[in-house]
């Protein structure tokens, strides 16, 4: 039975569903509940006890779904609150920082690796302690993007808008200093901006979080003989706890398409 139970995926808001659309290309059987915490959105300025508290707040909304696995789809949440999520619930978690992480240490040639995310992703450190897990010779290199989240939500993330190019040089400039061969874009809206940063950064190599971590959920439920062998399309339902309306105009530049099920609002 446990199988066909759905997985549980949440972010701050809209952004993970750049996560969920890795997950619906890779994982088509399976059933997802979405929650996106759209009336707390954004996460990435908030403190750690105050990140631990919504993210434990956003598991139990998903438990209430009987979920069989959760996956944390905000680089923040999971930067800040991953420990405490592992320790207080007996179901297998996943998320973003770690396969991300282990992704990038893997493609690197000179070790030097850079990291673009939230002022508190910055801030716990999660990023060069996943890096140097995987080899203590690392060097990471991270940098807090304040302007990049709220960027993206209002539609400019294009390679040719002016905008875009200015705040991303000036962000990216001191990395290229460092001469790193890879950026992680370690927060759910970056996986947008990919084209620009890849036309500022030429020749370095970029790694989308979300896309390395639906390879670690699918290896889990694997040994945990959770994947569903269903051949049906799984249903996938939306909750958020603000603004549906908005998070259904906006689903389509993160999903790629568009929702292919209600958006409920809740409250948690
Ligand atoms: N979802 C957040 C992340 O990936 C970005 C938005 C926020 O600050 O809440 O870090």
């Amino acid at each position: 039975m446990k199988k066909k139970q759905p997985i549980g995926v949440f972010d701050s808001g809209l952004g993970g569903l750049t996560v969920v659309k890795s997950l619906i290309e890779q994982m088509p059987y399976e059933d997802i509940i979405y929650f996106g915490d759209t009336a707390r959105v954004p996460y990435g300025g908030r403190s750690c006890e105050t990140i631990q508290a919504y993210a434990c707040q956003d598991v139990d909304f998903l438990l209430q779904y009987d979920v069989k696995a959760v996956v944390i789809a905000c680089n923040t949440a999971d930067a800040m609150a991953r420990k405490l999520i592992e320790q207080r619930y007996p179901l297998p978690v996943v998320g973003v920082v770690g396969p991300a992480a282990q992704k990038a240490v893997s493609v690197s040639k000179n070790k030097k690796i850079g990291v673009i995310c939230t002022r508190a992703t910055v801030k716990s450190g999660a990023y060069e302690a996943a890096a140097k897990a995987v080899d203590p010779a690392v060097r990471v290199f991270t940098r807090a993007c304040p302007l990049l989240v709220p960027l993206v939500e209002n539609g400019r993330f294009a390679k040719e808008d002016k905008v875009v190019q200015i705040i991303l040089d000036e962000y990216l400039e001191p990395l290229h200093r460092e001469g790193i061969d890879t950026l992680v874009l370690g927060c759910t809206h970056y996986p947008l901006l990919k084209d620009a940063v890849a036309q500022c950064l030429p020749d370095v190599q970029i790694i989308c979080s979300g896309e390395a971590s639906t390879d670690t959920l699918h290896e889990m439920l694997v040994a945990n003989d959770l994947l569903n062998d269903s051949q049906d399309a799984g249903v996938h339902r939306y909750f958020v706890s603000d603004d549906a309306a908005g998070f259904t105009e906006n689903a389509e530049l993160f999903l790629g398409r568009s929702l292919d099920g209600a958006v409920q609002c809740v409250q948690i």
